[in-house]
């Protein structure tokens, strides 16, 4: 019997930038899509754009992990180049390139305000793995995202490092990681994800298994420009925070607004 679901979420992953998206979240794109009494192939446009919206935006280019991973391995012994070509890598990931400029800061200031951890998990990491040599060598590190191809690539470069933990790909609203940890990173996603749904943010945290979280959020668009951007985003997440009962602090940190949350 046709499957108008299983035919429109096959025809969205047949595209080769959405190929390696986990399918679970094409499906449940597709099914909103199909809801709105869409046509088949206005709701093929309209999952694909926000696949796009969610995802697709933020990479840059050719993400060629065959080739970055040998880049990586010949200089795994080297810290300094080792760093420098996580660097390079981390440029092809809009969120992450933003970083670059103040990823030493970003770390330090986030550990001092943390003390000692032996867990994060790395809520849509996205290529956040990549900064794994900037993170305590003894830190179980889980991250998880959407790319099934994006994931793999990270989850061996932690693995060469001889780094704990796991990076796999799920959509973290259908199946918000249980993982037990210290601290949960929400790196610059809530907004990302209440483009999908907007009581995303809440429900994700809420569900994440941690008793602290660190939160941040993007000072500017993706195209650059900052529409008061950091203003309306605290003033959203403090009421969000302040309405579950969360104390917060928020971290001195320049070109990134951060926040440790005790959830308790
Ligand atoms: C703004 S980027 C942030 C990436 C990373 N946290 C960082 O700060 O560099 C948002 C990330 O969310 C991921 N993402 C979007 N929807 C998701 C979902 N439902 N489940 C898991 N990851 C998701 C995207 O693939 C993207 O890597």
């Amino acid at each position: 019997m046709p499957d108008p679901l299983n035919d429109l979420t096959a025809a969205v992953l047949a595209g080769p930038k959405y190929a390696a998206i986990v399918p679970e979240l094409a499906r449940r794109l597709a099914a909103a899509e199909l809801a709105k009494g869409r046509s088949p192939k206005e709701a093929l446009k309209a999952t694909r754009n926000k696949l796009h919206q969610v995802g697709g935006a933020y990479l840059g280019g050719r993400m060629d992990y065959p080739d970055w991973a040998d880049r990586l391995a010949a200089v795994s012994a080297d810290p300094a180049a080792l760093q420098a070509e996580c660097r390079a890598i981390l440029a092809a990931h809009a969120s992450s390139r933003e970083r670059l400029p103040i990823l030493d800061d970003f770390y330090a200031a986030i550990f001092a305000a943390l003390g000692p951890v032996n867990s994060v998990l790395d809520v849509a990491c996205g290529l956040n793995p990549l900064t794994l040599p900037w993170l305590p060598p003894d830190l179980t590190y889980y991250g998880v995202d959407i790319y099934t191809d994006m994931t793999a690539f990270c989850d061996e470069f932690r693995a060469r490092l001889g780094r704990p933990g796991r990076v796999w790909a799920a959509d973290v609203l259908a199946q918000p990681p249980d993982t037990a940890v210290d601290v949960a990173f929400v790196f610059k996603t809530l907004p990302c994800l209440e483009q999908v749904d907007k009581d995303a943010g809440r429900t994700l945290l809420r569900a994440l298994n941690a008793a602290r979280l660190v939160v941040s959020f993007p000072v500017t668009s993706l195209g650059g420009r900052a529409k008061g951007m950091p203003a309306n985003y605290a003033a959203r997440f403090e009421a969000l925070a302040a309405a579950e009962g969360w104390p917060i602090q928020p971290l001195n940190i320049t070109g990134e607004l951060v926040y440790l949350v005790e959830k308790g």
